[in-house]
């Protein structure tokens, strides 16, 4: 007995700018990711200061994608979660006509995909966007971006609605509070009044999505996709249990407005005690209302940690959190808490009573290739393992859960650092920190080990 439902999804999880390169080939526009050669954490480049970075060919995605699908069915997926670049569809975002070439290209990757009965599972907007929309409108802070994002998002729909059944909205949504360039095209000191309105507009957006995707493609499911920042109380101090509630507060929001269609009342207090005022269009709120989506999806990395006391220091890249006394940390400084993701599902759960997908998860670490070409990566597969025992938990907690997709099955260029010597996958791939490397691809010991995971449905783990 496995415990995972048998028309479970397992797979992983890629984003465009992080695999495809190809950044200006075939009528690409720039996006907000080109513009991030050093990665979200270091501040963004204009068109005139534009230097290459790594990220401008990346893996090479965009000409091996038969290669590494291959791969991917080898160990046995029968998911795979990509995103569209938008540029590609859109170079500049306020196009009145899409890109033909853009168009085509996911036609051969879903093609592929078919070929290999991998089911495609597509993020509308994995953290970029065209870069004019920023020169441009000033990002999502224009209402205008509503009507763009709809083009785009009917423009797919109706390209691949024969091929692409699973969808999801935005990338970690909640991400545009810690990087707005990022989430929402804004600059990095943008003031939470700009950040909160542009990301009313991706909302309202996010809403739209999901009814155009009911209405134009049969059978479609549609999720949202969120950062899952847990956050624990430090101690049992009801200030600290307060403190972890407002920390988890502010990324719920988003799942909240996607799932129960309104701004909750927690929210309308911070922006009343902040003086945040949000300027609404009639209708948004009954768009809102009614578009719930069908799934929860989320990535999950890490748990986090929060305390009333200001002396508690807080610490971490991208999301701060106080250091968790009980937990390890990876190289790059997140917490690797396993039992954090059975919490996490059976919060989600508990909250929404929808499906959830666990759309990311895993280790970003070094890994040394031995001279017979071996790659020992024992951590990841404990860090994984341990994560899918959690999971396995949560369902016989009675979680429904959808699928699993790993992050970066094949190594990628990190988001947050653009570093390549960040690793996540199954599959090394021979690019280095500083571009050299054949890109020639290979399996490392975990690539079996998932393989089996697979192939047992679980009970390997
Ligand atoms: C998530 C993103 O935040 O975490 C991915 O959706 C990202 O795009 C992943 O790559 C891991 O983060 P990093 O910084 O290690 O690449």
């Amino acid at each position: 007995m496995t415990h995972f439902p048998d028309n479970f999804l397992w797979g992983g999880a890629i984003a465009a700018n992080q695999v495809e390169g190809a950044f200006d080939r075939d009528g690409k526009g720039l996006s907000t990711s080109d513009m991030l050669p050093n990665g979200i954490l270091s501040p963004h480049q204009s068109r005139e200061e534009r230097t290459p970075g790594i990220k401008d060919l990346a893996i090479d995605f965009y000409n091996r994608y038969p290669e590494d699908i291959a791969l991917f069915k080898e160990m046995g997926f029968n998911c795979l979660r990509l995103s569209i670049a938008w540029s590609r569809i859109f170079p500049n975002g306020d196009d009145e006509a899409p890109n033909e070439a853009g168009l085509a290209y996911y036609h051969k990757i879903f093609d592929e995909l078919a070929c290999h009965d991998i089911t495609p599972f597509v993020t509308l907007s994995h953290y970029e966007m065209p870069y004019a929309l920023t020169e441009r409108y000033n990002g999502w802070g224009d209402r205008h971006l509503i009507g763009f994002f709809e083009r785009y998002a009917r423009t797919v729909f109706e390209a691949y609605k024969d091929k692409v059944k699973l969808w999801l909205t935005f990338n970690e949504i909640n991400m545009s509070l810690h990087a707005p360039f990022t989430g929402v095209g804004l600059p990095e000191g943008a003031s939470e009044q700009q950040i909160y309105q542009a990301i009313h507009h991706q909302l309202v957006a996010s809403a739209r999505a999901v009814r155009l995707c009911h209405d134009i493609v049969p059978n479609a499911r549609i999720g949202n996709m969120l950062l899952g920042a847990i956050t624990y109380p430090y101690n049992c101090n009801p200030d600290d249990v307060i403190a972890a509630m407002n920390e988890n507060n502010k990324w719920l929001f988003f799942g909240d407005v996607q799932t129960r269609g309104k701004y909750p009342g927690y929210m309308l207090r911070y922006f009343r005690d902040q003086g945040i005022d949000i300027a609404m269009e009639d209708g948004d709120l009954d768009e809102l209302a009614q578009a719930s989506v069908d799934f929860i999806s989320f990535s999950y990395y890490a748990s986090g940690c929060a305390s009333a006391d200001p002396k508690q220091k807080e610490v971490g890249n991208i999301v701060d959190s106080v250091p968790n006394p009980y937990l390890e940390k990876s190289e790059w400084g997140w917490l690797i808490d396993p039992k954090g993701l059975r919490i996490l599902l059976n919060f989600l759960y508990d909250r929404y009573q929808k499906p959830l997908f666990i759309v990311e998860n895993g280790l970003g670490a070094r890994d040394d290739v031995l001279h017979t070409g071996e790659i020992n990566d024992d951590y990841r597969i404990a860090y994984l393992n341990d994560h899918l025992v959690q999971a396995r938990e949560a369902i016989l907690d009675g979680v429904d859960l959808m699928g699993f997709t790993s992050w970066g099955p094949i190594d990628l260029v990190s988001n947050s650092t653009a570093q390549m010597s960040k690793r996540y996958g199954f599959i090394y791939v021979d690019r280095h920190d500083d571009g050299s490397g054949t890109l020639e691809r290979s399996r490392k010991k975990s690539f079996e080990w998932y393989k089996k995971v697979i192939a047992s449905n679980g009970a390997a783990l």
